[in-house]
């Protein structure tokens, strides 16, 4: 993997590793305990110019594109999920902006957001609005210049710290999900409320909010890409980059877990000798070293095609989650086992990682809807063969 990594890839997975190493390490313990935001961490990765990194640098970002970035989600991964997606999902919140927003929407929040000034989050999922995400129910209703927001929305990661919130609504209840707009909405807007905050099992250190709209008023000029009914392709052609992403902390939940059961079973001594030196745990570090360079391998060619716009882009994001994220959970729960009676305490960082893996086979999509979307992208392509 790593002759196949440019000099700049390179360059950022090694000063995020360092910040990982010196910043988040220590603290990935105490965070998941009290739940409290990375605030320390996300000063450092503003500092070191990590904020932004996909933004184009007319916006004030750093313009590297989707591969950069996942590398940087596995860097901050490998030491805490909570951390990663802390990250991560500002690149969520603010792709709809990015792909579909006017000239003036870029201009005025992409700069907040690339120079860490300010969080963005991603508001699509409803209580009864999961996986059928087309089924939404909040209102967007025009009136004079205005757009008047009702309803409530489920799963706002980032929902406690964020300033800007993408937020799909239907604009033409009719219409399915051709009815759906996409808006911007500032945290203080009146009528906006972030409401309760989930009991997480892992990536306790973000906050995953309800939030509500009750005759939330805003200026039209902030329907994203002034106009109505294409939220909901923007919403795929978010989930489409952003699923690299959830599939890259994945492999870094997979790596650092992998790292500490190995150093664990070259020290633990039973039957006279390090565990390691039986061949069942040799054989299990061999299976779960070979699935995680097989995961990065697909991550980093999903990533790729994103940045180069190939038509079969969404299929492999779909496919990466799929493969990355049921990798992490097998490799995280193996883990624990190589910790034997000790991984499954507190005292100990391993579990932790398999608490943080699971939500990356539910999130941006559950592992059974990308198999639906890899199905029917399979489906379309041989149709179009036929022809
Ligand atoms: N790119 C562009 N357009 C797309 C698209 C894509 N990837 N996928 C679908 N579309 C278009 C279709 O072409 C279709 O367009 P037309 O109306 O012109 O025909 C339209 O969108 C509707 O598409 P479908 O008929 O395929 O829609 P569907 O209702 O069958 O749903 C789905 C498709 C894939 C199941 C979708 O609902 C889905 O992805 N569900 C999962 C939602 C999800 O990932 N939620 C997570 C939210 S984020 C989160 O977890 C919280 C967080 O903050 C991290």
């Amino acid at each position: 993997m790593e002759s196949l990594l440019s000099k700049e890839n390179v360059e950022w997975r090694e000063k995020t590793r360092a910040i990982a190493e010196e910043y988040v390490r220590p603290v990935a313990a105490e965070l998941d305990r009290t739940g409290e935001y990375p605030w320390k961490v996300m000063e450092v990765l503003r500092e070191n110019g990590i904020t932004g990194l996909w933004v184009p640098k007319e916006y004030g970002g750093q313009n590297a594109g989707s591969l950069n970035l996942c590398i940087v989600v596995e860097e901050l991964s490998r030491t805490c999920g909570g951390v990663g997606v802390s990250y991560a999902v500002n690149a969520l919140g603010t792709l709809p902006i990015l792909m579909g927003g006017t000239e003036a929407q870029k201009k005025k929040y992409l700069p907040m957001v690339s120079t860490g000034e300010k969080y963005a989050s991603f508001c699509l999922s409803e209580k009864e609005a999961g996986s059928d995400a087309g089924s939404l129910k909040t209102t967007a209703r025009k009136e004079n210049a205005d757009y008047i927001i009702n309803g409530d929305k489920k799963w706002t990661t980032n929902g406690g710290v964020a300033s800007i919130f993408s937020v799909f609504a239907t604009t033409n209840p009719d219409r399915g999900t051709r009815g759906i707009s996409a808006f911007l909405i500032e945290r203080d807007e009146e009528g906006f409320e972030v409401g309760k905050r989930e009991d997480l099992m892992g990536i306790r250190c973000v906050p995953v909010n309800e939030t509500h709209f009750r005759n939330c008023r805003i200026p039209a000029d902030r329907l994203i890409g002034g106009r109505e009914n294409s939220g909901f392709k923007h919403a795929m052609m978010t989930l489409d980059r952003g699923r690299p992403g959830v599939a890259a902390q994945a492999v870094g939940l997979a790596q650092g877990a992998f790292e500490l059961a190995l150093n664990y079973a070259r020290k633990r001594e039973q039957f006279g000798q390090p565990i390691i030196n039986n061949q069942a745990i040799q054989f299990l570090f061999a299976d779960m070293g070979t699935r995680i360079e097989a995961a990065r391998g697909l991550v980093y060619h999903a990533a790729r095609s994103v940045d180069a716009g190939t038509k079969d882009a969404s299929k492999l994001a779909a496919m990466c989650k799929v493969f990355a994220t049921d990798t992490a959970m097998w490799v995280t729960t193996e883990a624990v086992q190589v910790f034997g009676g000790y991984g499954y305490c507190r005292d100990y960082p391993i579990e932790k990682y398999m608490r943080d893996a699971k939500i990356t086979q539910i999130y941006e999509g559950t592992n059974q809807i990308q198999r639906l979307v890899i199905g029917r992208s399979i489906l379309r392509e041989a149709t179009a063969t036929d022809k």
